[in-house]
């Protein structure tokens, strides 16, 4: 095992991906960020020196923090943000997990300014269990772009009856590149002749296997990803190896990953588009302005020429979901338990709240964080203060569905031990979730349209009266990832173990819905958390001036 040191400085910055100038927050000037590759075992050291004039912070997505839930990077759940002109670093051992994660600002919609990039794990056996030989292997961010700094569109967007108007992106980016034409955007300042504006180009050598890691790292739109005439064999889902299973187009939704092995055994053609396309029909009045499909090259000859290559001939998909993974099955066979200890009904939904402001709610209570005393610290300082300032639940069969927020305003499931838990999430909002739990992988047991199957019509949701659904599972090896969707008016049922101390983030990784409030918390393993120490230069954070700076309405 290594220690891999990283020196990152945050500044805010005009940049133009496509060729139109924003204002931007970008790490050591580079977009997308640095990447972060490591081996399982290896500690990350990261110095982070804020020079931007908002407080930040940086998440590890998909790390498990076993240990280190201090080192998470949450803002109001594991820290207090780093204040502008102060330096904090981020330090943890990755180990028990590996495969394709990526790093974000957990502050505000900072990662949509431009604070994010790939961390890839290479597990010790990497390729014999990924079962598909590949030769060469490389990230692929996929990504919306807004020209506009997130901040002036969020507080649009929580106008009352503005729900439904989640800001629609203007495009899209493929590892941070695309390019546009400056006319269509005579009020911008563009110059897109720039080194660093351009179509991206993937270079691949022919009659080789070649893994590509797809990460979504944008704010918003679900994509759908193909390389003309090579089909894409899936092998990894959020870290998880699965066996390789053939598709032609892969959906991916904000902050999942795929891994895909291309095989190149091609002739007819040189070149090939690599398509990502936005499922628009998620967006409401998508602006002419918007160009949905985004597109890379990919080349066997390193010559500039533009493809010519044939689309799949099958529809594409209009729905936004994710994409069918009830075929794929995990490389590493795990069970899961054939019983949960907790069982939790949860409802999703968007309303007006306070400030008349329109805002995301699971059963009633929407998040907003507390800059300044994060969950963590007080879950440490107290178990005992907790049940005041937490809607805690720790019973069985507990519907958590009167969290009076204007006391709290929070909504936090708490367990002591390890115990197993069930979440049947129902989603009473017209737009897709994906749903992002911080610390764990969690088994995704089923998914699907409408109610979820209970015994009878009207019946109230509980085990019981989801026996039908219960007795269909398949619990032998499901698939395990840390971001799964439930869908418009639909539902998904998922199983933990909480093993792993910490305060954890349970929230829409749509980033307008996260910041709407559409964020509940998991305290688990609590009775160990209060024996914890963290660090003092976390809590030092907390002191640290103009803290709440860029803070979320
Ligand atoms: Cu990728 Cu709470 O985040």
């Amino acid at each position: 095992a290594q220690k891999r040191e990283y020196h990152w400085t945050i500044r805010d910055q005009e940049h133009n991906p496509d060729g139109i100038y924003r204002p931007m927050m970008l790490v050591n000037n580079q977009f997308p960020g640095p990447l972060i590759e490591v081996n399982e075992g290896d500690t990350v050291v990261v110095h982070v020196e804020n020079e931007a004039v908002n407080a930040t912070s940086i998440h590890w997505h998909g790390i498990y923090q076993n240990g280190t839930s201090h080192m998470d990077g949450t803002v109001g759940i594991s820290q207090c943000p780093i204040g502008p002109g102060q330096k904090f670093t981020y330090e943890f051992t990755v180990s028990g997990q590996s495969g394709s994660y990526w790093w974000h600002a957990h502050q505000g919609l900072q990662s949509a300014d431009g604070v994010h990039g790939p961390l890839i794990i290479h597990g010790r056996d990497e390729k014999k269990l990924q079962r598909l030989q590949y030769d060469t292997d490389r990230v692929l961010l996929i990504s919306d772009h807004y020209h506009d700094l997130s901040s002036a569109l969020l507080w649009q967007y929580l106008k009352p009856d503005m729900e439904n108007t989640e800001p629609v992106p203007v495009g899209g980016l493929i590892n941070g590149q695309s390019i546009r034409d400056c006319d269509d955007f005579p009020e911008r300042r563009c110059d897109n002749t720039t080194a660093n504006v351009r179509l991206p180009r993937i270079d691949l050598t022919p009659n080789q296997h070649h893994r590509l890691r797809l990460i979504n790292v944008g704010a918003f739109a679900e994509f759908q990803v193909q390389v003309d005439e090579h089909e894409l064999a899936v092998t990894e889902v959020d870290g998880t190896d699965v066996e390789p299973l053939n598709y032609h187009r892969v959906n991916i939704n904000p902050a999942q990953r795929y891994s895909v092995v291309v095989n190149t055994a091609v002739e007819d053609s040189e070149t090939f588009w690599l398509r990502a396309r936005m499922i628009t029909s998620c967006f409401t009045d998508p602006p002419k302005t918007l160009q949905a499909d985004v597109h890379a090259v990919v080349r066997y000859n390193e010559v500039d020429e533009t493809p010519t290559s044939i689309d799949w001939e099958e529809r594409l998909a209009a729905q936004c979901n994710d994409l069918n993974t009830t075929d794929l099955i995990p490389a590493e066979v795990v069970a899961a338990p054939t019983k949960a200890d907790h069982f939790f009904y949860l409802r999703s939904n968007f309303e007006i709240g306070r400030y008349r402001l329109s805002r995301g709610f699971f059963n009633g209570s929407s998040f907003r964080p507390q800059a300044k005393s994060p969950s963590l610290h007080r879950v440490v300082d107290g178990l005992t203060a907790q049940n005041e300032t937490f809607k805690a639940a720790e019973d069985d069969d507990v519907f958590v569905n009167d969290a009076a927020f204007d006391i709290s305003n929070e909504l936090v499931i708490q367990t002591s031990g390890v115990k197993t838990i069930d979440f049947l999430i129902s989603n009473f909002d017209d737009g897709n979730h994906p749903l992002h739990l911080h610390g764990y992988k969690y088994f995704v047991l089923a998914q699907g349209h409408g109610y979820p199957p209970l015994t009878h019509v009207g019946a109230d949701i509980n085990r019981e009266n989801l026996s039908p659904l219960y007795d269909s599972l398949d619990l032998s090896n499901p698939l395990r990832r840390d971001t799964a969707s439930v869908e418009a008016f639909g539902w998904i049922l998922i199983r933990l173990v909480a093993d792993n101390p910490g305060a954890w983030a349970f929230h829409c990784h749509i980033s307008w819905h996260s910041e709407a409030g559409l964020l509940m918390q998991l305290v688990t393993r609590a009775d160990e958390l209060a024996h914890v120490q963290i660090p003092q230069a976390n809590v030092d954070l907390c002191a640290a001036p103009g803290i709440e700076k860029g803070t979320g309405p």
